[in-house]
């Protein structure tokens, strides 16, 4: 395939497909109404949800919320025995999603405490019976997302079993559990599972631009790239991608900011009750946050009352700065 082939082409994961470039989970900094606002810049990206243990999903009896522009959305879940993996399918899948994922990666200390995320890596043969569980009740495209290791690098390992056992790609954020988001990237080791197993291979971590995807691919022959960090803040960011990669350019005007802010506020009274300020306080300073001199709105906005308040002190401040006709 032609380099020019490979970015305009889709990457296939079971039967979805979709643009090489997803948008990855980053719980608490990336929720649903963000992937809403996400999905108006760029309606076929496939977006990742933030973890949950499969305990947590099969418990609540109200069902699993996604809003209808999430999709297409792969709901990511994690386990440490097999306990509550069907229950918590059944209502997944239920609930209109996409794609699952399975989390085998994720270091925080509370769920490696459980057993969950990437402690699963260092049992691979409590990890083989949670997927291979997984595999029988999802009739979706199953992924696993994981990283280089727990203690010791055996993702190589890890991702021929994965595969074995019929999980349709995977997500690797090649740094071990003790590196948590930090350090260097084991571009190495990707290239390594990249030869090792033919379904679709992901990159996670450090991923914000064209030139640092052309530079990962050039070491990796990686498939497709998780953005993670890099779009908060940006819901813009996978468009930009996508129109760069198709040689033009695109940069977020003002104006263009200031209306994904407006819808953002749109989306997420209709997703939180009562406690959606905090979240629309936190969105907002994030989106103005590369804007010059928004210091002062950011502080204005933190310190808001009601979501009238929010909506004010932006109007003002777009309209004082100039940026955009309010
Ligand atoms: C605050 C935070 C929350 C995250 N939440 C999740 C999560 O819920 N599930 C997951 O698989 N990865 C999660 N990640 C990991 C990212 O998806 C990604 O793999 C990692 O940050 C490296 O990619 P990046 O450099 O593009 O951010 C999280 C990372 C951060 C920093």
């Amino acid at each position: 395939m032609s380099m020019m082939n490979y970015w305009q082409s889709k990457i296939a994961i079971g039967s979805l497909s979709g643009p090489r470039f997803i948008g990855g989970p980053i719980d608490g900094y990336i929720d649903a109404p963000f992937r809403c606002l996400i999905h108006e810049f760029s309606p076929d990206a496939l977006l990742y949800r933030e973890i949950y243990h499969v305990a947590e999903v099969a418990k609540k009896d109200q069902g699993f919320h996604i809003m209808a522009g999430e999709h297409p959305i792969n709901v990511q879940l994690t386990a440490h025995n097999t306990d509550f993996i069907e229950k918590a399918c059944e209502i997944v899948i239920a609930s209109g999603a996409d794609a699952i994922d399975i989390n085998i990666g994720c270091p925080a200390p509370h769920i490696v405490k459980s057993g969950s995320g990437s402690s699963l890596m260092a049992d691979i043969p409590r990890l083989i019976s949670i997927v291979k569980l997984f595999r029988h009740y999802v009739p979706l495209p199953l992924t696993v997302k994981m990283r280089a290791g727990f203690s010791i690098c055996n993702a190589c390992e890890v991702a021929k079993i994965m595969e074995d056992v019929g999980v349709d790609a995977l997500v690797v954020h090649p740094r071990l559990q003790k590196q948590r988001f930090k350090g260097e990237l084991d571009y190495a080791l990707v290239a390594e599972i990249k030869k090792e197993v033919s379904i679709p291979v992901i990159l996670s971590g450090g991923i914000s631009s064209l030139q640092t995807a052309h530079d990962a691919y050039e070491r990796t022959g990686v498939d497709g790239f998780l953005i993670g960090r890099a779009l908060i803040g940006k819901p813009w960011l996978l468009k930009k991608l996508a129109e760069e990669v198709s040689g033009k350019l695109y940069e977020a005007t003002e104006s263009v900011k200031y209306n994904a802010m407006k819808k953002y506020i749109f989306y997420a009274m209709e997703y939180y009750d009562d406690a959606v300020l905090p979240f629309i306080k936190r969105q907002c300073c994030w989106m103005l946050k590369g804007s010059v001199q928004s210091g002062m709105a950011r502080q204005a906005i933190s310190a808001a009352k009601n979501i009238q308040e929010v909506e004010q002190i932006l109007a003002t401040w777009y309209k004082e700065s100039g940026w955009v006709d309010v």
